[in-house]
């Protein structure tokens, strides 16, 4: 996590450090910090806290300065707090420091250098690089480049750091590994970010840094190397995003914003894939690939959060439509334990942001084992969209809200769209079946447009049951996932304990909790299992908990069991995921609202894990 950004050129370096620091904050938002050269020395203002509380504190000062670095932390070393928060100082005042990332083997360096006599202002791992770096540049009688590079050799973990140097006045250098770097290149001036919001409304030309390299940048000059001091070419890339992608257009949250634009972020992912009327899928990460993914043995699914529920789903619709054995693994345990990867296995990777570090490390584990990659990434550009062999964006647009849910949807549509174009070259699927769930899946925007229209529904029955200290969220089959889904959004957003279950599965042992305080979500769409779930409601009923359930327009049973209902389009049971998924971030929006919870920024989550 973390963000981080820095400027060098004729700017006043603040407002634009300030700005991109507010961009990133969905990143993080424990401390907020920046150093500035000002008058020939780095002054550094540091707090606890958002990035409004920073901008408070710095009213009336005199900040003139042309080159700065900024830092939004969401902490790994060290409690939330004033001082360790980043820009950290070195000993001896001359170098100031922001990272994202954890250094791994800190405490064993931190030893060293205490050995020769440092001391240590905050808790964190970023302060020990810091000093290392200063202590080599110290004893080494170097430069800092060649004192970073050689630090960057006996360090582990993951980083992207920014460091000034009060006696060189217009540089910043930078170095990253595992964590992302962006650099803008305006003219006589350069960017330096997290991801490319804060830079998008002064350049269009980026440099994506890679992992062991190390950038000098200058107003008018950007050297890239590798940490074998030998000169890499930066590879200029187009930005293809808007700024008003990241802004709120009049929405009080960007949670609520990216909710109500998924009838046009699914459209776009659709857009000039699927034919509905021509009955053609064009992906052509896809199609490249089209035999290894049909030949697959076996699909092995990596992602963590709502990116793993989202592979949840897509097992479920593969191995009916396709007939290929799949698994779905949290990025976590895969990376840790000794995962049977083999030859003629597919993974796909799923993630937002393509930067979550859990997944990234996971994808390396795999790829070392010669297993192909194909991504499902939202972040154009971003670290596991690079890593792919091949893949496929979701095209949801930046997505800033913690909570994910448009990049959801769009990682629906994508999979669902691979699912049926590898069933139909397989011959997996009837052609008329494949025809309906063009069709259907064609028919998505509109009808999640109409279940934003009684978004209000949703808003009654959240302050209805604000109060609650549990939840319990229960799905069959292709809904499953979702009532997972719904309870992580909920969890995150409005602090209430909420746990998602197989409806089935939940009288073994959810049961227990079942009493009249207890309200309980049954995604309960027409399925073929409808009966079953119906069955299930009546167990709830009859133990006195509050049903409130998700159901199809046109069922009369299931209003009959539940306290509150809300109705969405009909739909093949293999599409409904799609749908029944928005009612319940509806529900945890309005929750988290009425709770007055913060929902852009909740508490200890940031968007962007990219620690492990
Ligand atoms: C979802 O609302 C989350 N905050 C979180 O679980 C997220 O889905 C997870 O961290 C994965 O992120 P990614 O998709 O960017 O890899
Ligand atoms: N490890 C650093 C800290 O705790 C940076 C954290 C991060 O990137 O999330 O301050």
């Amino acid at each position: 996590m973390c963000g981080i950004v820095g400027y060098t050129g004729p700017r006043q370096a603040y407002p634009v450090i300030l700005k991109g620091l507010k961009r990133l904050e969905y990143r993080g938002y424990d401390s907020a910090g920046v150093a500035l050269l000002h008058e020939g020395k780095i002054d550094v203002y540091k707090k606890k806290g958002k990035v409004a509380g920073l901008e408070e504190m710095l009213v009336g000062k005199n900040l003139d300065a042309n080159m700065g670095i900024g830092h939004t932390r969401w902490a790994t070393h060290g409690e939330p707090n004033d001082r360790n928060a980043h820009p950290h100082s070195s000993s001896n005042g001359k170098l100031a420091m922001i990272h994202n990332g954890i250094i791994e083997n800190y405490a064993q360096l931190k030893n060293e250098l205490i050995k020769n006599g440092y001391t240590f202002t905050s808790d964190t791992d970023t302060e020990v690089l810091l000093n290392f770096i200063e202590y080599i540049q110290t004893n080494n009688d170097c430069g800092l480049e060649e004192a970073l590079r050689i630090a960057l050799k006996r360090v582990t973990g993951a980083y992207c750091i920014l460091l000034m140097e009060q006696d060189n006045p217009d540089t910043i250098i930078a170095a990253r590994k595992g964590s992302p770097l962006v650099i803008g290149i305006g003219k006589g001036e350069h960017f330096l970010a997290s991801d490319a919001s804060p830079i998008i409304e002064y350049t269009k030309e980026v440099v994506y840094v890679n992992d062991y390299e190390l950038a000098i940048v200058k107003p008018d000059e950007l050297i890239l190397k590798n940490l074998g001091n030998e000169k890499v070419t930066p590879y200029i890339t187009k930005l293809d995003m808007q700024l008003a992608a990241i802004e709120k257009g009049g929405y009080d949250h960007f949670m609520l914003k990216e909710i109500f634009e998924q009838p046009s972020t699914i459209h776009d992912c659709l857009r000039g894939r699927l034919d509905a009327q021509a009955g053609t899928i064009t992906m052509s990460g896809v199609q490249e690939h089209i035999e290894q993914l049909k030949n697959a043995n076996r699909i092995m699914i990596i992602a963590c959060g709502t990116s793993w529920h989202a592979g949840l789903v897509a097992e479920y619709v593969i191995e009916e439509l396709c007939r290929i054995p799949v698994e779905v693994e949290y990025a976590s345990e895969f990376r840790y334990r000794n995962p049977i990867v083999n030859k003629g296995d597919v993974i796909i990777a799923i993630s937002q942001s393509g930067e979550t570090a859990d997944t990234l490390v996971a994808l390396d584990r795999a790829k070392e084992n010669g297993a192909f990659i194909f991504g499902v990434v939202n972040a154009v550009g971003s670290s596991i969209a690079r890593i792919s062999h091949a893949g496929a964006y979701t095209h949801a647009g930046p997505e800033i809200g913690v909570a994910s849910t448009k990049a959801f949807t769009g990682q629906l549509a994508v999979l669902m769209m691979m699912a049926l174009k590898i069933a139909n070259e397989k011959k997996t699927i009837t052609a008329e079946y494949y025809q309906k769930l063009l069709l259907e899946l064609n028919d998505v925007p509109e009808k999640v447009d109409a279940i934003l229209k009684n978004a209000a529904e949703i808003k009654t029955i959240a302050e209805k049951y604000k109060d609650a200290t549990d939840f319990l969220f229960l799905g069959r089959g292709y809904n499953f996932p979702i009532a997972l889904e719904g309870a992580l959004k909920l969890k995150e957003i409005s602090y209430i304990h909420a746990e998602g279950y197989p409806a089935a599965e939940m009288k073994h042992g959810p049961i227990a909790l079942v009493d009249e305080n207890l309200p309980v979500v049954f995604v309960a769409t027409k399925d073929s299992y409808h009966e079953k779930i119906v069955s299930n409601m009546q167990e709830i009923k009859a133990r006195k908990g509050k049903i409130i359930s998700i159901i199809t327009e046109g069922d009369t049973i299931s209003p009959t069991l539940s306290n509150d209902c809300f109705s969405i389009p009909p739909a093949d049971e293999l599409i409904a995921p799609l749908l029944s998924v928005i009612p319940l971030q509806l529900l945890s929006y309005y929750t988290g609202i009425a709770k007055g919870i913060d929902v852009d920024k909740p508490r200890n989550l940031a968007k962007s894990v990219t620690v492990e």
